[in-house]
């Protein structure tokens, strides 16, 4: 059995918790730590968010409970720690576990800025732990069986690709972090770094990028959208928190093939058709549960058997977080940025 401790007990560390104490096997959850851990009501897992996550009463006895990482990190009795902070405290808390001697899975983006992404990497080859960053979308049914599709050729090469991410301004987050730029990256890298990561998943790195946005105050990128260079096609991504509260929150792509166009889309049932050159319009099935638990799954799977599985690694998040900032950088000095 693997045992897990949760730090950060809001919107993702509530998911994660329900995952492990409903859904999955073979982990049991030791220890949990947030510094508000008397005033939360994680008896209901209800909690506020762009997407829904899954509810319902859980048992928390026989849980140990903390106010303090360190002390919890100092007491132990797990086998990993499940970082779901705030993005800006991620470093610090990946870099205390992994100096306690365990394996850590932590929430993305991986950091802020690459100088932290540096020092996680370094420590992460330096202590061997295992690590796995939160890139759920490898892990969602509906864009991994697409990545397989594409993969196996079926349909021949893409010439078109393009992601879009759209919710409403997140104002539910502890303290308001997620509106403040020093602490989340706003939604350039905190939303729109998912179709980032799936774009690096599908295609590899790109030449460059060419990112315009709509900015807060000048100076953050709330909404961002971007052209990734490659030689054989044209790929594209657009993203951003600056809808309306009655919109709430969706998620697209749309791939042409030599054989086929494909289109994905969260708002739509069922999410995924296919519309071949030869042969009727179908539906693609997908796998049940979402990309969150999949994820997890295989982290838990890892501990197991003592290595990844090798669909996320430290590189690849450090990768999306390098890709993202790129496009950031882009969006501010108006240049393509050639990675
Ligand atoms: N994969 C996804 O789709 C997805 C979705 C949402 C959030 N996230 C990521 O998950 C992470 C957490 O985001 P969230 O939306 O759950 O945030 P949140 O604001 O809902 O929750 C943060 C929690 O951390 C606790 N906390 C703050 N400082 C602490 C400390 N020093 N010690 C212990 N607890 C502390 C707060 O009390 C709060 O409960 C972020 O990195 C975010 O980018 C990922």
């Amino acid at each position: 059995m693997v045992k897990v401790a949760i730090v950060g007990l809001g919107f993702m560390g509530k998911m994660h918790l329900g995952i492990y104490l409903n859904k999955l096997q073979d982990v049991k959850v030791t220890a949990i730590c947030d510094e508000n851990i008397n005033s939360l009501n994680i008896k209901n897992l209800a909690s506020k968010g762009n997407i829904k996550i899954s509810e319902g009463v859980v048992d928390l006895s026989g849980i140990e409970k903390y106010k303090n990482y360190e002390l919890m990190l100092k007491n132990g009795g797990f086998d990993f720690v499940d970082i779901c902070l705030p993005t800006f405290l991620h470093k610090n808390a990946i870099i205390k576990a992994l100096e306690a001697n365990y394996h850590v899975f932590c929430e993305k983006p991986l950091a802020l800025t690459l100088e932290e992404g540096n020092k996680i990497m370094e420590k992460v080859k330096e202590t061997g732990k295992l690590f796995a960053v939160g890139q759920c979308l490898r892990y969602w049914p509906a864009y991994s069986a697409i990545k397989k599709l594409i993969d196996k050729g079926k349909y021949g090469k893409v010439s078109y690709a393009e992601f879009a991410r759209f919710s409403a301004t997140p104002e539910w987050a502890w303290k308001s972090w997620l509106l403040d730029n020093n602490k989340s990256g706003n939604a350039a890298l905190d939303l729109h770094i998912h179709d980032v990561d799936m774009v690096l998943y599908l295609f590899g790195r790109p030449k460059s990028v060419r990112s315009a946005g709509v900015f807060w105050q000048n100076e953050s990128i709330a909404h961002i959208t971007t052209i990734y260079r490659y030689n054989d096609k044209l790929v594209s991504s657009t993203g951003g928190w600056i809808c309306t509260k009655s919109y709430g929150f969706n998620m697209r792509a749309f791939y042409i093939l030599k054989e086929a166009t494909i289109e994905l889309d969260f708002s739509k049932s069922p999410i995924v058709n296919i519309f071949p050159n030869k042969g009727k319009p179908y539906a693609l099935t997908l796998a049940e549960d979402d990309g969150y638990y999949y994820e997890l799954k295989d982290f838990v799977k890892s501990i197991a058997k003592g290595r990844l599985s090798g669909i996320v690694n430290v590189e690849t998040a450090f990768e999306s977080l390098e890709v993202c900032l790129s496009e950031i950088d882009s969006a501010k000095t108006k240049k393509e940025i050639f990675l």
